[in-house]
């Protein structure tokens, strides 16, 4: 698929040698797809030892693990789904029997079930609540809890552990016949700023990613066809679709001491989408 029909392909810069990650052990929810994909295999190359979470396709997430170690990294992948608080403590327990520890908290697992207002089920609301918010919530709790228990080991990084949630532009930006999905990430939007507030001066860093329209799975629709792209196209001042390697990227920088300084902020990856590109031209 190209980016679009008037602008050349993205070439983006080859990264410097060193390894930004190394020696550290991270945690990536729904790791096993998408822009969770993107941000294990990224953080693998910068040295960080990485669990794959997943909830289906145990082949897939083999697989993944498979490729981070055939190129020199390590990985383990660890079923769970995030909104289940049983299965969320026992993933913790492997990852810190086989790992040891955490320095980094990925939640990225998140999902949509989108539908009219007046036809969403309450099957519907809870499922992306339960997976969006509660999953996040369930998975920054039991990182927290280490991170205070183990403090800074300066040798691996300058905080006591990072956590980054994926959140979206809709933490911001409304979105008709997504209300559910719009609410879990406006939920993400001030739960990650209220841990940060908290949990600041253990030396632990807490910020959100928020993407725009990326290129995965979960919005096929929206860029699949010419005409949908198109119509994509007129949200994005950018005007090319974002790459789960747009995303990994930051993710990776926000987890590094390179952003030692940085706590509690959102960070839109988006193309401009939150430029209210309606008013390019309006207003
Ligand atoms: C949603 C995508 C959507 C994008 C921009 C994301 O959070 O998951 O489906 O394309 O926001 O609207």
């Amino acid at each position: 698929m190209s980016t679009s029909p008037s602008l050349p392909e993205v070439v983006m810069p080859s990264c410097p040698v060193r390894q930004l990650l190394r020696g550290q052990k991270a945690l990536v929810t729904g790791a096993n797809s998408g822009i969770g994909k993107a941000v294990a295999i990224h953080m693998a190359q910068e040295g960080a030892d990485v669990v794959i979470n997943y909830v289906a396709n145990d082949a897939g997430a083999e697989a993944m693990v498979e490729e981070i170690k055939a190129k020199g990294g390590n990985a383990i992948a660890i079923k769970a789904d995030v909104s289940n608080e049983e299965q969320v403590q026992a993933m913790f327990r492997r990852m810190f029997d086989e790992f040891g520890t955490i320095d980094i908290l990925v939640n990225n697992a998140g999902l949509q079930k989108d539908a009219p207002f007046e036809e969403m089920t309450l099957a519907q609301w809870n499922t992306v609540i339960g997976v969006n918010l509660t999953g996040q919530f369930l998975c920054a709790r039991e990182a927290v809890k280490e991170f205070k228990r183990r403090g800074v080991v300066p040798e691996v990084s300058c905080a006591a552990g990072k956590i980054i949630s994926m959140s979206s532009v809709h933490e911001v930006i409304p979105w008709a016949g997504h209300v559910n999905y719009a609410a879990s990430k406006g939920g993400v939007m001030l739960m990650t700023k209220s841990i940060a507030q908290e949990v600041a001066p253990h030396r632990i860093r807490v910020n959100s990613v928020c993407p725009g329209a990326i290129r995965t799975p979960i919005n096929m629709e929206a860029w699949s066809t010419p005409e949908a792209y198109a119509e994509l196209m007129k949200l994005v001042p950018y005007k090319r679709i974002g790459e789960p390697v747009d995303i990994a990227r930051a993710v990776v920088w926000l987890a590094s001491d390179d952003a030692d300084y940085v706590h509690g902020v959102s960070l839109f990856v988006d193309g401009g989408m939150t430029l209210y590109p309606g008013f390019e031209t309006g207003g």
